[in-house]
């Protein structure tokens, strides 16, 4: 992230609860740093059972603060919550939950959180039997009433051994989150949806060793996935490249045309959204050989036929609830080439890249796209392979929306 970040200049209060995740708090805070935010951490005492000032105070940018009386300003609760543009909890305890919920205020992180009108982040983190325990799952429920942004836990390794639901969001999951609240962003516009997207080019084998393959790195794809989840939808990533665990999503990882058919042909029925941002290859071999071509056998005559056309298959047997958005990679006639997919594949957009130019398409950060739909286009200017998927996302949800193809009000 650069200083073009949203995050650039804002005051954040991260709040640390008690809890074997505290640690991770220290490389979230570092990333906010680096994003040009001023944090102020706070730490609980039951805090520094698993954590030290010492780590905050050498990454962190501003002074940090155990108590209300530990420093010479008389009333620090209520210079941080006034100065506070957000407020972050990770991780968010039961019991910095329920205090938080009820209004307790009997120390500088809860007093901050009563005293503040800034928007606040709950990044819970527990043992499985806690979260799901009902007086947690009602303060949860407070605190979204009032407005608080809660990022649920994610499953995985817990302390002691224990496997479950339970663990700290991912680092990146809890900075969009925050990123959103600062970029005018759409909130949770796909709450309640289920979405697919493919990412990476497919490889098809010609033999154990080799294959043909495109320069697709799977950037732009991952890109929409980590969009959509952050929008609140439910993601499955099939992907044919390694996805950043950090980012929390569901990936079923595949490798050529054929395999990524059969994931997303299951998976699609039940899909609001489906982003088809994979280079699948047109063409596969007909035969692979099961032994490494050699060499001194001279050069191989490799026979080819079609793959199957993903999105023209999901085109074919679109339920009504659904929108399906291709991809076109292009390096001229762009939108007439756009149109043509979306009348032949009975898309609903295709997202058009000329990927000819140096700053957008393959393997880049950056991307340049159309959106081409029913009579329409919508050019997108350069920009960040994340933003571009925010962007259509949002244009997407609308679409949908205002088209009754999704009934409820986003
Ligand atoms: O991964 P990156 O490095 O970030 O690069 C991003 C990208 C350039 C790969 C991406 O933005 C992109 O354009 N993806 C689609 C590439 C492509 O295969 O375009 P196409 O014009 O050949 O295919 C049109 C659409 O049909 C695509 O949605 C494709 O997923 C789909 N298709 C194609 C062939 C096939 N057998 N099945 C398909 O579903």
């Amino acid at each position: 992230m650069s200083n073009s970040s949203p995050l650039a200049g804002k005051r954040i209060v991260l709040g640390v609860g008690g809890g074997i995740a505290a640690y991770k708090s220290v490389e979230l805070m570092r990333r906010l740093v680096d994003a040009g935010a001023f944090v102020s951490p706070v730490l609980t005492r039951a805090s520094l059972r698993f954590v030290g000032k010492t780590t905050f105070s050498a990454l962190g940018s501003e002074p940090v603060r155990t108590s209300l009386w530990d420093a010479a300003d008389p009333i620090p609760h209520t210079r941080l919550a006034q100065q506070a543009d957000a407020i972050i909890l990770a991780p968010a305890t039961a019991d910095l939950i329920a205090r938080y919920a009820t209004g307790i205020a009997d120390d500088l992180l809860t007093t901050t959180l009563v005293a503040t009108k800034a928007p606040v982040v709950v990044v819970a983190a527990m043992h499985t039997e806690m979260w799901q325990h009902p007086s947690v799952v009602e303060n949860i429920a407070t605190l979204r009433k009032r407005g608080v942004v809660v990022i649920e836990p994610e499953v995985g390794r817990l302390a002691g051994g224990d496997n479950g639901v339970g663990r700290l969001a991912a680092t990146e999951k809890v900075l969009a989150a925050v990123e959103e609240l600062f970029s005018g962003g759409r909130g949770q516009i796909l709450h309640g949806k289920k979405v697919l997207v493919t990412a990476g080019g497919t490889r098809e084998a010609i033999d154990p060793v080799r294959y043909l393959g495109n320069r697709s790195s799977g950037k732009q794809g991952i890109a929409f996935a980590a969009a959509a989840a952050t929008f609140g939808a439910e993601v499955t990533l099939v992907s044919t490249v390694p996805v950043p665990e950090s980012l929390g999503l569901k990936v079923v990882s595949v490798e050529s045309a054929q395999d990524m058919f059969d994931a997303v042909s299951t998976e699609a029925a039940q899909c609001d959204l489906v982003v088809m941002a994979a280079a699948v290859a047109d063409f596969r071999c007909k035969e692979i050989s099961p032994v490494k071509i050699k060499k001194s056998q001279g050069a191989p005559q490799v026979v080819l036929e079609p793959t199957p056309d993903i999105l023209a298959f999901l085109g074919s047997a679109k339920p009504g609830h659904q929108v399906l958005v291709g991809f076109a990679a292009e390096t001229g006639e762009l939108e007439a080439e756009a149109r043509r997919k979306l009348r032949e594949k009975h898309a609903d957009f295709i997202v058009a890249n000329n990927v000819a130019e140096h700053d957008a398409g393959f393997a880049v950060d950056t991307n340049r796209v159309t959106l081409v739909y029913e009579g329409s286009a919508l050019a997108l200017d350069l920009a960040d392979k994340r933003r571009i998927a925010e962007k259509v996302l949002g244009f997407v949800a609308e679409w949908a929306r205002n088209k009754g193809v999704w009934k409820d009000q986003g």
